[in-house]
């Protein structure tokens, strides 16, 4: 705890310090400072402690409640009633009343745009203002991209060595930022002096002395802003989003105001180029100091889309972001008055291990990077994040094709002391360019890789194992040990992971839990079942497979979560659902949780490791085994919920089914359950029939036609849902519905949640009648 000092918070600790308790601030907490270089350096481990022990935190220094885990962040960006963004682009460095009057003297008079604004402003406007950043839309500037990529690379591609900052990733997307928006190029150099201003001016922490020179920047650049708008009002035709912006006015002018469009003339540069260039700057640093990564995407294009989603979730250039609390609320067990500011550290939760296997790996072919919350999430997430995708994936299609061989030269990385923007200040490389692979092959120039613009494709994330070790382990089931073929280090997981195998034919692609040690990075393994009359995939495994062979797979992923703060804990498995029990039970006895496991089976002999887990847990595992007259009375097990345990299952549907009407009386989120997998096929359209979805948030209807699924209809409206699995069974693409009748064809939602229809899983389910309405 740290002694309560006057001094210490800009706007006050809000604890009552006189209660006999003392301050609750923890050291920690009050030692918290964003703009010190540890911050700068590595947000994610700089706040390590926090995610582990104090995930929501009062920084005194700051004046803000601090946020650190995945599910918390995600949920407050969720909700942009209770957690307003109106304190977005608000200074978080109070400046001096000289600094203010110079301010005054330029009439800055920023306002609201969009990523500051609320309901039901803000969606009006988003919905008048997005057509130009819909895929199809940005198609167009790709040519541009591509070639200012190329010509900056020109300009240094002979001499060995370059600042790939000041010689390219800022200038390239600064210029891609002004075609945008349809700015002319002029004036460049002084734009680019007054935006870093605007960021220091707003998130960062300018010396008393450096604010005047700060003001005066912003001020020029706000009066700069103001004459680029009039000469566009004088012809408001052609390309560019402020352009379709004061076009807008005309129909709409409440919505599009005078002082809206002002204000995201000098925002929107801002907002389109420091947050690019800065991503582009750590995807490169990143990308450089991890060689094997590096040569990977150099070897195969067709990885960088996913590769771009790595960098962004690993080392992200918008590190935080700001939100003001509406209403008295509690996130993740503290209570949070009207009134209170927070900080959300998004870089902190890409980091979350709850959320993301082995967090700090760089992996370029994880298969849920894209669910970085870096461009944020919900009413407010970043409208350009296709543009920063696309032009990322051009700077490292370039770079990669052409300088290869480049190399990181020793330095010292430095960053702008900023809470929110945060890319190094120079990335300087080297290489030997009598080896630049054009020389010999002039050709080189002529390919591109195709850009790709939201999920990842199969073929990028899948990885490459050989099969090491075979053990059969009954008549029937095998286990398999994965290594990688180079001997690296494979991803670590948590208990109830799986992998996606792919059985012979990338269209032949089946799930197996791993039932390994999580901490065994050398191998991963899976328990295979020969299931003669299923969908093949075990058959191809079993009559194929030999010790050597090459197998892709994707993952680890995880559905089936464990968690660690239950006090006890009931595994009940059936058959081969036994595999993920075995890493969770095995995680349990680690932790000092009471746990005990039911294991069921038609007899002894089909059943997986029951010898090696009596060894384990001894008294604690209970074995069924049918033939042995001996079968597990869930009824009886379940009868009564108790307090802080929870129940995790696997097994046969019919064991599932059955465990979820006796576990009727537990609350919703004490039982958990995997499935082996799920009956769902491809759509047949002959079958389907199309319906309309209202989205009310966005204030559109989409049809969604026989053969497309809801999930995407709703990307090719530019709308963001997440997803993983595609196949009915993670829960990650559900939507909630308001009103209509819904066909689910998931196995995620439970009886209950089914019958009351208020959410549905967008990757699978459909429309029962000609509509729903959605909240979206
Ligand atoms: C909003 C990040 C590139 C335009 C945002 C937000 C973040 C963000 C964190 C706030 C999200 C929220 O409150 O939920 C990024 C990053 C980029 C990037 C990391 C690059 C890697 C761009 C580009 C443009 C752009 C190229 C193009 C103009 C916008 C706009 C909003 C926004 C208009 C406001 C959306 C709203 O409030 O409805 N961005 N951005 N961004 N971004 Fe980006
Ligand atoms: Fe997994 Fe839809 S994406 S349930």
């Amino acid at each position: 705890m740290h002694s309560p000092d006057t001094s210490a918070g800009r706007s006050g600790c809000p604890i009552d310090h006189t209660s006999p308790a003392g301050c609750p601030v923890t050291e920690r907490a009050a030692a918290f400072d964003p703009f010190e270089d540890e911050y700068q350096q590595d947000p994610p481990e700089y706040l390590r402690w926090s995610r582990e022990q104090e995930p929501i935190f009062f920084s005194p220094k700051l004046g803000y409640w601090v946020v650190t885990r995945y599910d918390d962040i995600k949920a407050i960006f969720r909700d942009n009633i209770t957690f307003s963004p109106s304190i977005a682009l608000e200074k978080i460095t109070p400046t001096g009343e000289e600094a203010n009057a110079v301010l005054s003297s330029y009439n800055y008079a920023m306002n609201r745009t969009l990523v500051n604004e609320d309901e039901p402003a803000h969606m009006a406007r988003r919905r008048v203002l997005m057509e130009p950043f819909t895929p199809e839309a940005l198609k167009h500037h790709e040519p541009m991209v591509r070639q200012l990529a190329r010509e900056y690379v020109d300009r240094f591609i002979d001499d060995g060595q370059a600042d790939l900052v000041d010689q390219m990733l800022w200038e390239v997307p600064l210029t891609v930022a002004l075609h945008f928006l349809g700015v002319p190029e002029e004036d460049m150099d002084l734009l680019r002096k007054y935006s870093i201003a605007h960021t220091v001016n707003t998130w960062g922490r300018p010396k008393p002395e450096e604010q005047v020179a700060v003001a005066h920047a912003v001020g020029n650049f706000w009066q700069l802003a103001g004459k680029i708008l009039e000469k566009m009002r004088l012809d408001p035709s052609g390309p560019g989003w402020m352009k379709y912006g004061i076009r807008k006015q005309a129909d709409y002018p409440d919505v599009v105001t005078d002082s809206y469009l002002h204000s995201m003339m000098m925002a929107g540069i801002v907002a389109a180029h420091e947050t690019t260039a800065n991503a582009a700057a750590n995807a490169l640093k990143i990308l450089l100091q991890h060689p094997t990564a590096w040569r990977e995407i150099c070897e195969d294009p067709s990885l960088l889309p996913n590769a771009v989603e790595e960098c962004l979730r690993h080392n992200g250039s918008v590190a935080a972001w700001r939100r003001l609390v509406t209403k008295d609320v509690r996130i993740g067990g503290i209570d949070i008055a009207a009134g209170s500011k927070l900080l959300i550290v998004m870089s902190s939760a890409n980091h979350d291990e709850r959320h993301f296997e082995d967090p700090d790996l760089v992996d370029i072919r994880r298969d849920n990077s894209s669910e970085h919350l870096t461009f944020g999430y919900g009413a407010h997430q970043c409208m350009g994040k296709n543009l920063a995708r696309m032009e990322l994936q051009i700077f490292l299609e370039e770079l990669t094709k052409r300088l290869p061989h480049m190399r990181l030269c020793e330095q010292k990385f430095t960053y702008v002391p900023n809470t929110s923007f945060r890319g190094p200040e120079h990335v300087r490389v080297e290489w030997d360019p009598a080896l630049n692979p054009e020389r010999a092959n002039p050709q080189l120039l002529d390919t591109n890789s195709p850009v790709r613009i939201g999920e990842p494709s199969r073929h990028a994330i899948s990885r490459s194992v050989v099969v090491a070790g075979m053990t059969k382990l009954t008549e029937d089931i095998v286990r398999l040990r994965l290594t990688s073929p180079d001997g690296r280090a494979l991803p670590r997981w948590m208990p109830g992971a799986h992998v996606d195998v792919e059985c012979g034919s990338p269209d032949m692609s089946r799930q197996y839990s791993l039932c390994g040690d999580p901490d065994d990075t050398q191998g991963l393994e899976i328990a295979v079942l020969r299931e003669s009359d299923s969908r093949g995939g075990s058959v191809w495994i079993h009559d194929n497979l030999k010790v050597g062979d090459r197998l892709k797979i994707r993952g680890p992923r995880n559905h089936f979560r464990f968690d660690e703060s239950v006090k006890r804990a009931i595994f009940v498995a059936g058959g081969i659902g036994i595999t993920p029990i075995i890493a969770m039970a095995l995680r349990a006895k680690r932790l000092g949780i009471d746990y005990e496991i039911h294991y069921s089976g038609r007899a002894r002999k089909t059943m997986a490791c029951v010898d090696e887990l009596l060894d384990i847990h001894d008294g604690r595992l209970h074995v069924y085994a049918k033939d042995e007259g001996r079968r597990c009375d869930l009824t009886a097990l379940l009868a009564t919920p108790m307090a802080d345990t929870a129940i995790y299952a696997c097994g046969p549907t019919r064991m599932l089914e059955s465990l979820e009407s006796c576990c009727a009386a537990w609350p919703d989120d004490a039982v958990r359950f995997e499935h082996f997998y799920s009956t769902i096929g491809t759509l047949d359209p002959a079958k389907e029939h199309a319906f309309e979805a209202e989205l009310k948030d966005s204030g559109i209807v989409i049809t969604v036609a026989a053969d497309q699924t809801l999930l995407a209809a709703l990307r090719a409206a530019n709308i963001d849902v997440q997803s993983d699995c595609l196949e009915g069974l993670c829960g990650s693409c559900e939507v909630r519905v308001l009103s209509g009748q819904v066909d689910h064809r998931d196995v995620v939602l439970t009886r209950a949640e089914r019958d009351e229809s208020s959410k549905m899983m967008s990757c699978c389910s459909r429309a029962v009648g000609g509509k729903l309405v959605l909240e979206l």
